[in-house]
């Protein structure tokens, strides 16, 4: 049994177009993800919790694989990370971006091959690269001039490791100017403009233990414009001709780094992931042609657009207070399981859940429960007038970069994750508790 689809005044409120696939509307207000009463995981759980989708991050890696069939797919583990996600990763024949010993440690002893991970970052520890070598990643990506020697050395005479080099295009692309990582400027990979990735690359290729396999870029997050890659792409193959030119060598893989924006709320656009294989294939195929060059492997690592639309947030309701200007809901969770409102200025669109009502929609102000006025988690958005305490707020799009990003400020905890699947629910990651405080703090 359904409930109606609400109609009029209340129809904003009811759009279910950026949640899970499998979302369904339950009698009483209520959803259902995965098969799974929202309310019922709240009972059964507790508050807050997140509501991770299996069957969604599925089809999202089969949509990736169907898209590029040609193309490795890595899914960057930096948005979300657990061991039942590596499984899933796995089974659906992705590769795994990592960047530190602890995301690769997890992986790789969850069961993912290591041959299928690249490392990342830009500030690698002895103990990353360490961990990485000894499990044996696929791919280590250069980041900085200083690496590459240390790399070496600690790769051995004997050993031979396959690396890339980050390169720094020079395009601009991203949700937000903490989040653009493809210009000069910033802390990440070699700029193309000041020479600084020839100079790297020609080292790399002066060093018998690394073999280098092709060159990087990762130009931005939250991208919903396919043109940026493609000047990207361009740019990219033409330092792939100056290499050959220069030192005789042609690269077997490119790798576009990740960056595929979502929508977040109804009405807002995600980029076309068809469009951009299609025009990212093509530019990558023309540009190789006329440089004659042979076309490399695209290389593909989407962390959001995999996990994000499968998460779903929820929370109980501890306060309402009308002010003169904003109705403040505040809830129990807040900016320590979800900083990107703070961080980012990013918008989300929670939605009222586990009971009917006829008011009429106002303005609402989603507040955390933290010690800390910019503790917003939506400002400004439509719920129904009579919200109050006891009530569960639900906000779809909320399985990337929310738990991996999330924080023990004031000791609130963080909350536990759950799989639905099929009907059923089961517990991945508990919640955070006292005890896991007391553990660690071994102070007197
Ligand atoms: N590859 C590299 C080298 C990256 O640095 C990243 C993300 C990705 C792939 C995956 O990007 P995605 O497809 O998820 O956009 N905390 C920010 C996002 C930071 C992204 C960091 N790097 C946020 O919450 O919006």
């Amino acid at each position: 049994m359904s409930a109606p689809v609400l109609t009029g005044p209340s129809a904003e409120l009811d759009d279910l177009s950026v949640w899970p696939a499998s979302t369904a509307r339950l009698p009483g207000g209520n959803l259902s993800v995965g098969g799974v009463s929202l309310t019922d995981v709240a009972e059964r759980f507790d508050t807050p919790a997140y509501v991770l989708d299996e069957g969604e991050v599925r089809a999202r890696c089969r949509t990736y694989r169907a898209v590029f069939p040609d193309a490795d797919v890595l899914y960057a583990a930096k948005a979300f990370l657990s061991r039942a996600m590596v499984r899933w990763i796995d089974e659906e024949g992705l590769g795994l971006d990592a960047c530190s010993a602890g995301e690769l440690e997890l992986a790789v002893t969850a069961g993912f091959p290591a041959a299928r991970i690249v490392l990342h970052g830009n500030a690698k520890s002895p103990r990353d690269i360490e961990t990485a070598l000894r499990l044996g990643v696929g791919r280590i990506v250069v980041d900085s001039p200083s690496e590459i020697a240390r790399l070496a050395a600690q790769v051995g005479s004997g050993g031979r490791q396959k690396v890339m080099v980050r390169v720094v295009p020079g395009v601009s692309a991203g949700g937000h100017e903490k989040i653009r990582t493809g210009t000069d400027g910033q802390k990440f990979g070699l700029s193309l403009t000041d020479g600084s990735a020839q100079h790297a690359i020609a080292r790399v290729l002066g060093q018998p233990q690394l073999e280098l396999t092709g060159l990087h870029c990762h130009i931005g997050s939250q991208i919903t414009d396919v043109k940026p890659y493609l000047v990207a792409v361009r740019r990219m193959v033409g330092l792939m001709a100056r290499i050959k030119e220069s030192h005789g060598v042609t690269f077997p893989e490119l790798d576009m780094g990740g960056g595929h924006g979502v929508a977040y709320r109804a009405g807002e656009s995600a980029l076309d992931l068809t469009a951009l294989a299609r025009r990212l294939n093509g530019k990558l195929s023309a540009s190789c042609a006329a440089a004659g060059l042979p076309v490399p492997r695209l290389v593909i690592e989407p962390g959001r657009a995999v996990a994000a639309p499968a998460g779903v947030a929820v929370y109980r309701v501890l306060a309402v207070k009308p002010t003169g200007s904003t109705m403040f809901v505040a809830v129990d969770g807040g900016m320590s399981d979800n900083p990107r409102p703070a961080l980012y200025g990013a918008r989300y669109a929670p939605r009222l859940i586990g009971r009917s009502t006829t008011a009429e929609p106002v303005a609402t102000t989603v507040v955390g429960r933290h010690c800390e006025a910019g503790d917003i988690l939506a400002a400004d958005v439509l719920l129904p007038g009579d919200v109050r305490p006891g009530d569960l707020l639900a906000v779809p799009v909320s399985g990337a970069y929310q738990l991996s990003m999330a924080s023990d400020y004031n000791l609130v905890g963080r909350p536990p994750v759950v799989a639905v699947h099929d009907g059923s629910a089961r517990l991945l990651v508990r919640r955070e508790t006292q005890e896991d405080f007391r553990r660690r703090d071994i102070g007197a």
